[in-house]
């Protein structure tokens, strides 16, 4: 779904491209994991041991750089693609060269094809087990047929559910992470920030912050309907978009295609955890993470 979004039709059905797409961004969390503990006139070696001297990288570039060579209102592109969007947005056009647009595509790629599927694996757990939240659901989708996307974005106890659901199942216990360029003291008598380290905020402490979310280790789906705040709102309370000007540009796009898979998957079928027994997370470093095993049984509702 997202590489149709970013590349269009005709590169989704390519197998070798698609296997590429899946195999970058596994490469560059191994390699950042590898690098903690390489010294770092070994990185270079590591780095091509890890990725196959850069193989899905490679193979990415090797399909999309001929395609932004192309006129840019090519229908290949097509219109409504991120790289047509990207390239609208900054009007020197020296700037894009094919390179650069392939290269900054990759850059985004990476930001958009592990977050949203990982907090839908979280929602759709949580739904799993939450029968009565998925009935009051249907009855606010209705006719999944007659929305569109301002309709979808509009389900305000969807939004609700999806926030709740990312709340209680953070993937990073940590957010807004900054490098100090310079030595830094924070002006309300923080930690002193030596320069070249990182400073950054407890999201886990955030989103469980009594003063902000009344009897915050309890699931309640509706919590942000009565609050009227939405799931894309950035704010200081619920950081899972970073901050200020670096805050994700990605997540109006991330909430509607969450969104448009769990319409889908609520009006559809009935579904459950096939073990409720098995864990379905697992721990690294800061981050929560779903297991590749756990297995969902859906049933067509009209079956
Ligand atoms: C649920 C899904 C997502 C979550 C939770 C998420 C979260 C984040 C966070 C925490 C940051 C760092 C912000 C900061 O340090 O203040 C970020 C940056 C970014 N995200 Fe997302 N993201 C998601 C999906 C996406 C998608 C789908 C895209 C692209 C279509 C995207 C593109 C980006 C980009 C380009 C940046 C870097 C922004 C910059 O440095 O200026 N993200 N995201």
């Amino acid at each position: 779904m997202m590489a149709l979004a970013f590349f269009g039709p005709e590169l989704v059905n390519n197998e070798e491209f698609c296997q590429a797409l899946l195999d970058h961004p596994q490469d560059m969390v191994k390699s950042m994991g590898a690098f903690q503990i390489t010294p770092k006139f070994l990185a270079p070696f590591v780095h091509a041991i890890i990725t196959k001297g850069g193989k899905a990288m490679h193979t990415m570039l090797r399909y999309t750089t001929p395609l932004f060579s192309q006129d840019k209102t090519n229908p290949v592109l097509g219109k409504h693609c991120i790289a047509q969007s990207m390239v609208e947005l900054n009007p020197d056009p020296s700037y894009w060269t094919p390179a650069m647009l392939a290269q900054a595509i990759l850059g985004i790629w990476f930001a958009a094809a592990h977050q949203p599927w990982m907090n839908l694996d979280f929602i759709t757990l949580e739904l799993s087990r939450r029968p009565d939240y998925v009935q009051e659901l249907l009855r606010e989708i209705g006719d999944p047929s007659l929305l569109n996307y301002s309709d979808v974005e509009g389900l305000s106890r969807l939004d609700s559910f999806v926030k709740e659901a990312v709340r209680t199942n953070s993937l990073d216990a940590l957010a807004i992470r900054r490098k100090a360029l310079r030595p830094f003291t924070f002006s309300h008598g923080g930690p002193h920030v030596k320069e070249g380290e990182l400073a950054c905020v407890s999201l886990y402490d955030a989103m469980h912050d009594e003063g902000t979310y009344s009897n915050p280790n309890h699931f309640d789906g509706w919590r942000f309907v009565k609050t009227a705040s939405r799931f894309t709102d950035v704010s200081e309370k619920y950081p899972v978009w970073g901050f200020g000007s670096l805050a994700c540009p990605g997540r109006f796009h991330a909430s509607l295609m969450i969104k448009m898979v769990l319409v889908h998957l609520i009006s559809g079928f009935d579904f459950r955890i096939e073990d409720e027994k098995v864990a379905t997370q697992w721990k690294w470093e800061p981050f929560t993470m779903p297991f590749e095993s756990t297995r969902v049984q859906f049933r067509r509702r009209d079956i």
